[in-house]
C-alpha cells in the first residue's frame, strides 16, 4: 500500500518572507482556508513574536481552522514559545516549530555558542515548551551543511525532550539529490529513536540551485515521512519546494513513487492563483505546472499530435491540476448566484460582508468592461482583503502630460475627516503623480518597484499596478486596480503608504 507523505505549508511564514511578499491578516486567514481545503497536514502560519500582523494572523487562523494542525514559529528562546502558546491556544490542533541552526559558520559567526551549550539549550528550552505543547517540531537549521555526528546528538536530545518531529533544513539550498538523500538515510539508520516513538522525519529545501523539489523528492525515498513545502514555491531568496511540483510528481510519476499526499489536485490551481493574486507575484509563464505556456504547443508537429491524443505531448491534464479549459465568461447580467459559484469553482470563502462588497466590486467592474473574466473576480478578491479599514483615500486626482509639456499631477487624499492637497511635477506622469502623493501627505518613500500587468485581455483589460516602497526603513508592498493604469498607480502607491500606516 502507498505510504501516505504528510505536506507542511510554510507559505504564510516561509513564503512570506519573500521580500514584497507581505500579507495582511484576512490575506492570511483566506490563504489558510484554501490551503486546509487543498488538504495540506500543517499550515505554518507564522513566527507571532516578529510583529503584531504575523502575532494576529496566527491567532485568527488558529481560532479558524478545524482540519489542518496549525504551527507557529519560535526561536529556542521562552518569550517566542510564550508568544506561539498565546496565538495557538485556541486551535483544534496546535504543534510548536522551534529552531536553531546548528552548522559550523551559523554557530561560529551568528550565535557565537559552542556545540555543548548549543546542546544544553536545546534541552532547557524543549523542556520548557513540553509544558505547553504535546506536539513539537525541532528544526537543526542549516542541518545539511552540519557536522553529521554532531547532528546526530542534536537530533538525539530533540526526541529525548519531546520533540515529535525533526526537520532537516537545507537552509541556503546547497545540496544536491544524491547527497541530500544520503544524508537523510544516515539519520534515519543512525536514529532508531524514528521508528521506535513514531517520531517524523521532515525535510525542508531551499532553491537556491533550484534542486528544492528533487532534494525533496530524494529524501521521501530515504526514508523522510514530511516534506515542507509552499505554494507557488515562494519562500527566502529563491523559495522553497514547490508544493504543486512535490504533489503531481508524485501522482503523475506513481509508477516510480509509492508515496501519496492527502491533496486534493484539483484545487491546485485555484490556490495557486488566489495566491498570485494576494501577493502580486505572479508566475512566469513557462514555470513548471501552473505557467501558461504548460497546456499550449506551438509547434505545428506539437499541435497535431495533441489534437490526436493529448498524451503524445501532455503528461498530465489540465482537469487533473483544476485548470478549467472553457473559462465562463460574467458580465453584468450575471446575478449573485453566478457570482457565488464563480467563487466556489475557486475554492474562495468569503464572509457576507465581504461577499456583498466583493459583489458590489464586481458590479463596478461589469459596468466598466463588457466581460468580467476569472483573472477580474480574483483581482477583486484580492484587493479586497488587502484594504485596509482605515488610512488614506484617493478622492481625485488630475496629470498634464504630453512630449512637449512638463508632466505636471495634482492629487487630494482624505483620511477620516482631513484632507491633503498638492501638486508637482516629475519626469514623467507617474513620477509626478508620486510626488504629488507624497508632498501631500509629507512623505519621502523610495520606489524600490513599480509593475503593471493587464489582469485577462481585451483592449478593456484592467491595469494591475504593484508597487514596493521603502519606508522608515522597511518593505511596503501596494496593489490598485483600474482600467485607467494612472489612476491604478495612484491606488497602488497609497495601498503601500496604508500598510505602513497600518503596521504603525
Ligand atoms: O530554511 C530554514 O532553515 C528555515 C527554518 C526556520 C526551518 O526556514
Ligand atoms: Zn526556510
Amino acid at each position: 500500500m502507498s505510504t501516505h507523505i504528510k505536506l507542511f505549508d510554510t507559505t504564510l511564514r516561509d513564503g512570506e518572507q519573500s521580500p514584497g511578499a507581505a500579507m495582511t491578516v484576512e490575506q492570511k486567514v483566506e490563504m489558510a482556508l484554501a490551503l486546509e481545503r487543498l488538504g495540506v497536514d500543517h499550515i505554518e502560519s507564522g513566527f507571532p513574536i516578529s510583529s503584531q500582523t504575523q502575532f494576529e494572523a496566527t491567532r485568527f487562523i488558529a481560532e479558524t481552522l478545524k482540519k489542518s494542525t496549525v504551527v507557529a514559529l519560535a526561536r529556542l528562546k521562552e518569550s517566542d514559545i510564550d508568544s506561539a502558546y498565546e496565538t495557538l491556544r485556541t486551535a483544534k490542533n496546535r504543534m510548536l516549530h522551534v529552531f536553531i541552526a546548528t552548522s559550523p559558520i551559523h554557530r561560529e559567526y551568528k550565535l557565537q555558542t559552542s556545540k555543548e551549550e548549543l546542546i544544553r539549550n536545546i534541552a532547557d528550552k524543549l523542556a520548557y515548551a513540553r509544558k505547553y505543547f504535546d506536539r513539537i517540531e525541532f528544526s537543526a537549521e542549516d542541518a545539511s551543511r552540519t557536522e553529521r555526528s554532531f547532528l546526530i546528538d542534536v537530533i538525539r536530545t530533540a526526541i529525548r525532550e519531546g520533540a515529535t518531529t525533526i526537520n532537516i533544513p537545507d537552509t541556503v539550498g546547497y545540496a544536491v539529490p544524491w547527497e541530500f538523500g544520503d544524508l537523510i538515510k544516515f539519520i534515519r539508520e543512525n536514529v532508531q529513536e524514528f521508528e521506535k516513538k513514531k517520531v517524523d522525519l521532515s525535510v525542508h529545501c531551499h532553491n537556491d540551485l533550484g534542486l528544492a523539489t528533487s532534494n525533496s523528492l530524494t529524501a521521501i525515498q530515504n526514508g523522510a515521512t514530511q516534506v515542507e513545502v509552499t505554494m507557488n514555491g515562494i519562500g527566502e531568496r529563491a523559495g522553497n519546494c514547490s508544493l504543486e511540483e512535490l504533489v503531481m510528481t508524485l501522482k503523475v510519476r506513481s509508477d516510480l513513487f509509492d508515496y501519496h499526499t492527502s491533496i486534493d489536485s484539483k484545487l491546485l490551481y485555484p490556490t495557486s492563483k488566489l495566491l498570485q493574486y494576494i501577493t502580486g507575484f505572479l508566475i512566469a509563464k513557462n514555470k513548471p505546472i501552473f505557467g501558461d505556456n504548460v497546456f499550449s504547443h506551438e509547434s505545428g508537429i506539437h499541435q497535431d499530435g495533441v489534437l490526436k491524443n493529448p498524451a503524445t505531448y501532455e503528461i498530465m491534464n489540465p482537469s487533473d491540476i483544476g485548470r478549467s479549459t472553457e473559462t465562463l465568461i460574467m458580465g453584468r447580467h450575471s446575478g449573485k448566484h453566478s457570482f457565488k459559484s464563480k467563487l466556489e469553482q475557486y475554492a474562495i470563502s468569503l464572509t457576507e460582508e465581504q461577499f456583498e462588497n466583493a459583489f458590489t466590486k464586481f458590479m463596478q467592474v461589469a459596468d466598466t468592461k463588457n466581460e468580467v473574466y476569472d483573472e477580474d473576480i480574483f483581482n477583486i478578491v484580492a484587493s479586497l482583503l488587502g484594504s485596509f479599514p482605515l488610512g488614506y483615500r484617493l478622492s481625485y486626482f488630475h496629470v498634464y502630460t504630453g512630449n512637449t509639456l512638463l508632466p505636471t499631477a495634482t492629487v487630494r487624499i482624505t483620511n477620516g475627516g482631513k484632507e491633503y492637497v498638492s501638486a508637482a511635477t516629475g519626469d514623467g506622469p507617474i513620477d509626478a503623480l508620486f510626488q504629488a502623493i507624497d508632498s501631500a501627505l509629507g512623505l519621502s518613500p523610495i520606489l524600490r518597484e513599480y509593475l503593471v500587468n493587464a489582469i485577462a485581455s481585451g483592449k478593456d483589460a484592467q491595469g494591475q499596478v504593484k508597487v514596493i516602497i521603502e519606508l522608515d526603513g522597511e518593505q511596503f508592498v501596494g496593489r490598485g486596480t483600474s482600467t485607467d493604469i494612472t489612476e491604478a498607480s495612484a491606488l497602488a502607491y497609497i495601498n503601500a503608504i496604508n500598510r505602513n500606516l497600518f503596521r504603525k
